[in-house]
C-alpha cells in the first residue's frame, strides 16, 4: 500500500542519522458534511498527535478521532477468512464553523461547499471486489488492471468536473479476502477490513475527489460491522466515535449497525437526506426483526428532517424502488423490483414509501446505472453503483415489461440504464425542483442525459449500450 509504505520509509528517515529532517509525510484530509450541513474536517496522520488546521488564518488544533490501534478481529457469516484489523493512522477532526471561509492542514487547503449548492457528482461501489467463497471459489477482480478496476480514472475525472459536493452512495470497501495465489490479476493484493486495504480502496484511487469537493457519504452493506464497519466508523461515520460504534464488539451491533438519518442543505429549498440502509435485507422481515424497529424509526427521523425543506432527495444505499434483474439457477433472468426490506418498513408510513417532500432516491449497491420513474407521486429513483466495483453479470432490459410496479403501486413511468460500463453522474440544478442530469463514463464523456422536473425523470436515450462511448447531442 503506497501510503503505508511512505509512512514506513520516512519512520525509518526520522531516525536515520542525517536526516533527522527529513519532510513528513502530507496527511490525507478531506471534509465530510454532517448533520444540517456540519463541515467536518479529518485527517489521517502516520504521527500520533494531531496537526493544526488553519482556519482562516488562524491556526486551531484538531482532535483524535481514532487512535492507531490493531482493531480487534470480526467474524463474518460472509467471510470466514480474516484477521485483525490494523489501523497503522491517527484519525483526526475538527469543526469547520459555518462562517469560516478558508480552511488548511499541513498547507493542503480543504474544499469547502458554498451555501447554494448546484453542482454534485454522484459515485457508488467503487471499491475492488476480492470475495472468496466459503465452499470455494470467489470473485476476484483484476485490481492490478487500471481498466478491469477503474475507480482512480473514474474520480480524477469526476474531480475534473469541478463538483461543489460529492455524493456516495456507499460500499467504499470490497477487499475483504486474499487473492488466490494463481491470479496475476489481484496479486499482492492487501485485503482485510484494516487501513491498508482502506487505502487501496478509496482513499488513494479517490486522493482527487478528496480534494476536489466536500463529501456527503452513506453507508453500504459492506461497511456494516461484521464487514468493513471498523473502518467506516474510524474514517467516514459523521457521529462521534466511541467505542459502543466502534463495531470492535458484535454486542453493540444493535446499535452501531444503524445511524441516525441526517440533511444536508442544498440551499434553495433543497436539501438531501442521508440514510444508513446499510444493514437492510433484501427480503421481507419477519415480526420482531431488530431491522423493522429501526428502519421505522428511522422513516419517523426522516420525516421530521424532510418538514424543514420544499424538496429533499433521499440518499441510501439500496434502491427503493429501482428495477432489478436476477438470474435464477436456471439462467432465466427475472425483472424484480426494489428493495422489500425497506418498502416493509417504510410503507405503513406512506403510500409512496418516503416522506412527503422526498422527490427523488439516490441509491448503489446494483453495479449499473439506472433512472426509474412513476406514474403518481412516487419519488424517482436513480442508482449509480457503477464507479469503480465489477459490474453485474445480468444486465437490466431495453423494456420494462407492461404493467410492471417496482412496489405495490409504483407503476413504472419512464425507465432508462446503462447496464455494463463504468463512470459517474452529474447533477446541476435547474429550478427550485429541477436538475440537469449527465450519465458520464470513466474519462468524464457524456453517454446520456436527463431532465429531472419534481419527481419525473425524463433521459435522452432509453438503453445505453454496454461501454457506449458516443454522445447524445447537446441541449
Ligand atoms: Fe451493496
Amino acid at each position: 500500500m503506497r501510503i503505508v509504505k511512505r509512512f514506513a520509509v520516512l519512520a525509518v528517515f526520522a531516525v536515520a542519522p542525517g536526516l533527522a529532517h527529513a519532510a513528513p509525510p502530507a496527511p490525507v484530509s478531506y471534509v465530510l458534511v454532517g448533520p444540517d450541513g456540519a463541515r467536518l474536517a479529518r485527517t489521517l496522520t502516520a504521527a500520533p498527535d494531531c496537526p493544526a488546521i488553519v482556519l482562516d488564518g488562524r491556526p486551531a488544533p484538531m482532535t483524535v478521532r481514532a487512535v492507531a490501534r490493531t482493531s480487534p478481529l470480526r467474524k463474518s457469516v460472509f467471510n470466514p477468512e480474516t484477521k485483525p484489523s490494523v489501523f497503522s493512522e491517527t484519525v483526526c477532526e475538527a469543526p469547520v464553523p459555518a462562517s469560516v471561509r478558508r480552511a488548511s492542514i499541513a498547507g493542503a487547503r480543504l474544499p469547502l461547499p458554498p451555501a447554494r449548492i448546484t453542482r454534485i457528482v454522484v459515485i457508488g461501489d467503487t471499491g475492488c471486489r476480492l470475495k472468496a467463497n466459503p465452499a470455494g471459489g470467489g470473485e476476484f477482480q483484476a485490481c492490478n488492471s487500471k481498466d478491469a478496476y477503474p475507480f482512480a480514472r473514474v474520480a480524477a475525472s469526476a474531480a475534473a468536473w469541478k463538483p461543489q459536493l460529492v455524493v456516495h452512495v456507499g460500499d467504499y470497501h470490497y477487499r475483504e479476502n486474499a487473492c488466490p495465489a494463481d491470479n496475476a490479476g489481484c496479486a499482492g493484493s492487501v485485503w482485510g477490513y484494516g487501513g491498508d486495504a482502506w487505502m487501496a480502496d478509496f482513499f488513494e484511487p479517490g486522493a482527487p475527489l478528496l480534494r476536489a469537493a466536500p463529501l456527503a457519504l452513506v453507508r453500504g452493506n459492506h461497511e456494516s460491522c461484521s464487514r468493513g464497519g471498523q473502518g467506516w466508523m474510524r474514517y467516514l461515520d459523521v457521529a462521534p466515535f466511541s467505542a459502543a460504534r466502534s463495531c470492535d464488539d458484535p454486542a453493540n451491533d444493535a446499535v452501531a449497525d444503524y445511524s441516525d438519518p441526517f440533511a444536508v442543505p442544498l440551499g434553495g429549498g433543497a436539501q438531501l437526506i442521508m440514510f444508513d440502509s446499510s444493514n437492510a435485507p433484501a427480503g421481507v422481515m419477519p415480526a420482531g426483526d431488530i431491522r423493522l424497529k429501526h428502519y421505522s424509526d428511522n422513516f419517523v427521523a426522516m420525516r421530521a428532517l424532510a418538514a424543514h425543506a420544499p424538496y429533499s432527495i433521499l440518499v441510501d444505499h439500496h434502491p427503493l424502488l429501482n428495477l432489478g434483474a436476477y438470474a435464477g439457477p436456471d439462467g432465466k433472468v427475472s425483472v424484480v423490483g426494489g428493495n422489500a426490506g425497506l418498502q416493509q418498513a417504510f410503507g405503513p408510513f406512506s403510500p409512496t414509501f418516503v416522506p412527503s417532500g422526498v422527490k427523488l432516491v439516490l441509491s448503489g449497491h446494483v453495479h449499473l446505472w439506472e433512472a426509474t420513474s412513476f406514474n403518481g407521486a412516487f419519488p424517482g429513483q436513480f442508482v449509480a453503483g457503477f464507479s469503480g466495483t465489477q459490474e453485474e453479470a445480468v444486465p437490466l432490459p431495453r423494456a420494462v415489461p407492461p404493467g410492471f410496479m417496482t412496489a405495490p403501486g409504483a407503476l413504472v413511468d419512464t425507465f432508462s440504464s446503462w447496464s455494463v460500463g463504468f463512470g459517474f453522474m452529474t447533477m446541476t440544478r435547474a429550478g427550485p425542483d429541477r436538475w440537469r442530469v449527465e450519465v458520464r463514463d470513466l474519462d468524464g464523456k457524456v453517454v446520456n442525459r436527463c431532465r429531472v422536473a419534481g419527481s419525473e425523470i425524463s433521459c435522452r436515450i432509453g438503453y445505453v449500450p454496454p461501454y457506449a462511448a458516443k454522445a447524445p447531442a447537446d441541449d
